[in-house]
Parts: C-alpha cells; structure tokens; sequence
C-alpha cells in the first residue's frame, strides 16, 4: 500500500476493530492508543475547514532544536490528509523538512535558492511530496546556505520571498490554490527568516518545553515587532505551539504555565509530547503521521493541526492584524522592546 493517506485510514480500521472488541482495556498504553485511534479516526470523519483566506505561516524561532521544522511538517501533512491543500516552503538550508517530507534535495534540485536568489518562479520548483497529493513542498539545497550573503546585493532583498509566493499564487487557478503555505526558518535571524516574515501574514512559533525555553524570544517578537513597523504591517504572532512537553518532569508544566501567562490564548490547547515516533520518522523520509499514525507525537499533531484550522475559519482581515497582538503586548512588557529602547 503505498498512499500514505490510504495507509493512515487502514491503520485507523485496523486499530477501531480491533479495539471494538476489547472491553477490557485496562493497560495505560492500550488506553492511550484506543484514545488516539478515536481521535483520529473522529478527524478523519470530518475534513478541516478552509481558511477565511489562504494563510501563510511562518515557523520561527532563532533557537536551534525547538521543533520548528518538525512541526511545519507534521502540520502540514495534518492539513493535507485533512482535506486542506497545504505548501511547505523549506528556508533552511540544512533541508530537513525536504527530507522529512522525502522530497530530494541534493545539489542541483530546483530549490527556494533559484527563487529567491535567481529567477525561477515558485511554481518552477515546487515538488510533489509522498505524504500527500494535497501537500507540496519548495526543498532547500546547501546552496541556500549562500543566499544570507548573497541576497545583500539583491534588489528589494526582504520582498524576494513574499514576491515568490505572491506571483506563485496569482499563477493558480482559485481552486488549485493552497489554503496554507507553511515556511519553515533557519535558526538564527539572518536574512532568510526575515524574508520569512516579510512574506507571512502570521507567526507560529513552537516553543520547547525545557530550561531557557523563553530566553531569546523577546529578541525574536522585537524583530517581528520591528518587521511590522517598517516591512510588513499585517504580520502577527497567531500561534505558540509548546513542543517537546514531558509530563513527567514539574519543569515542563511550568515552562508550558509560563507560556501561557505571557501569551494567552495565541498558544494552542494541543501539547506536543516529546515522543521518539516523532524524531524515528525523518530517518525513513516521513512525517510522524505517516510513520506511526497511531504514535501520540501524531495524535497531538492532528490536534494541534485541527484546532489551527478551526481558528483559521474566523481570521480578521490582514489589515486588522496590525493592531498590537500578542506579540506587542509581550514585547511592551519586555525590556528591550524597540519602544522601549528609544
Ligand atoms: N515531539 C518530539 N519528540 C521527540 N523528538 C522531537 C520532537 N520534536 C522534535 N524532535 C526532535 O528534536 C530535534 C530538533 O527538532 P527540529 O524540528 O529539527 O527543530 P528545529 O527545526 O527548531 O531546529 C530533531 O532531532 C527532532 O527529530
Ligand atoms: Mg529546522
């Protein structure tokens, strides 16, 4: 069987029959994959809604290691199996999320380098993905790893993304065209991600349940901060996603309260577990759906996905978003808010 779809679905029946029968699931672990199965075999009843309008999202955070390109991937492979056509656009030249999503990426692929360096459209170098024919992906090769420089002289140097994805998306057909484009950041704060954030319309930034965890985020709130003011006014913080979360440690549920408080109702219900299905699953090119669907690092990517999708349904217009957000609100309270330092 090789649609990955199909796979996900089968997985599901096979799990709801056999657990149909079981009336004595009294295991933690069998309790757990009986309420995953359920959840996602209730999701897979009823598709996502589309967005109020196509949302471009990028996933930043300068913090290496915080699951910013796992979850562009499994959310948006989530968003595809649900229904939604969804553009993971891969920023960082490491390429991970091509390869999770098992898109080639050596030297030479048509890649986001020939966009947004050279002359190639959007639509020259989008790739089909295995994980889902509603889901494809922009890789980036090495030779992105260039571009922070060599983007300096460039023209308009900021824009080449949003231009990119803008001409790519006026090219389509009403139909054809994604619902979601997910961007996926380098970690750091170079030129590559603040072309991220002069083509998105909103920020998702996965935060990891650990020490530190919000140490460096005033820094990056500053940048969009500062990005709103002068290169795009529409962009906001919509969403915190809390990845990695251990329950065994008091350490991750104060990380996730702290969060909370800061940021209210930007952050997601859904939790991210730290789950080794979750990091097992790039190794065989795959998102953690398609990997182990019934995994709880997939169950809660549904979730996080579905409930993404359903705050999509209401969205205010763009202009609207650039009265202060969260993220003003977060950055007034922090020292080192542009305002603050004048
Ligand atoms: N929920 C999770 N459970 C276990 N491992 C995870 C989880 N999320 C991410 N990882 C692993 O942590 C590492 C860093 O994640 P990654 O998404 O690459 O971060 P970033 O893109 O922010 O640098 C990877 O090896 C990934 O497989
Ligand atoms: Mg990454």
């Amino acid at each position: 069987m090789t649609d990955p779809g199909e796979r996900l679905r089968s997985s599901l029946a096979a799990d709801q029959s056999a657990s149909s029968g079981m009336a004595d699931f009294d295991s933690p672990i069998a309790m757990e994959a009986l309420r995953a199965t359920r959840v996602l075999h209730a999701a897979d009843q009823e598709p996502f809604p589309p967005p109020a309008r196509i949302r471009i999202i990028t996933i930043a955070n300068q913090k290496g290691g915080v699951g910013k390109t796992t979850s562009t991937v499994n959310l948006g492979v989530a968003l595809a199996l649900y229904g939604l056509r969804t553009l993971v656009i891969d920023l960082d030249p490491q390429g991970n999320a091509s390869t999770a999503l098992g898109v080639d990426h050596t030297v030479g692929t048509p890649s986001i380098y020939d966009a947004l360096v050279g002359d190639s459209t959007l639509t020259e170098v989008v790739h089909q993905t295995t994980a889902s024919p509603h889901l494809l992906c922009v890789p980036a090769t090495i030779d992105l790893a260039g571009a922070e420089i060599e983007l300096v002289s460039v023209v308009a140097r900021e824009h080449r993304l949003r231009r990119a994805i803008e001409g790519y998306i006026a090219a389509l057909p009403p139909e054809r065209r994604p619902h979601y484009v997910l961007i996926d950041c380098p970690p750091s704060l170079g030129l590559l991600t603040l072309n991220a954030l002069v083509a998105g319309d909103e920020v998702l930034i996965p935060i990891q349940c650990e020490y530190y965890a919000l140490e460096g985020l005033g820094q990056l709130l500053n940048n969009i901060d500062l990005v709103r003011q002068h290169l795009n006014p529409g962009i906001a913080v919509r969403t915190i996603l809390l990845t990695m979360y251990d329950g065994r440690t008091k350490l991750a549920d104060q990380v996730a309260d702290e969060v909370r408080n800061h940021f209210g109702d930007v952050v997601l219900n859904a939790v991210i577990p730290r789950n080794v299905r979750v990091s097992e699953a790039p190794g065989y090119g795959q998102s953690v759906l398609t990997y182990d669907p019934g995994s709880r690092g997939s169950t809660s990517y549904v979730e996080a996905a579905r409930e993404l999708a359903h705050r999509g349904v209401n969205l205010p217009p763009i202009d609207s978003t650039s009265t202060p957000g969260a993220a003003t609100r977060f950055a007034v309270a922090d020292a080192a808010a542009p305002q603050n330092r004048q």
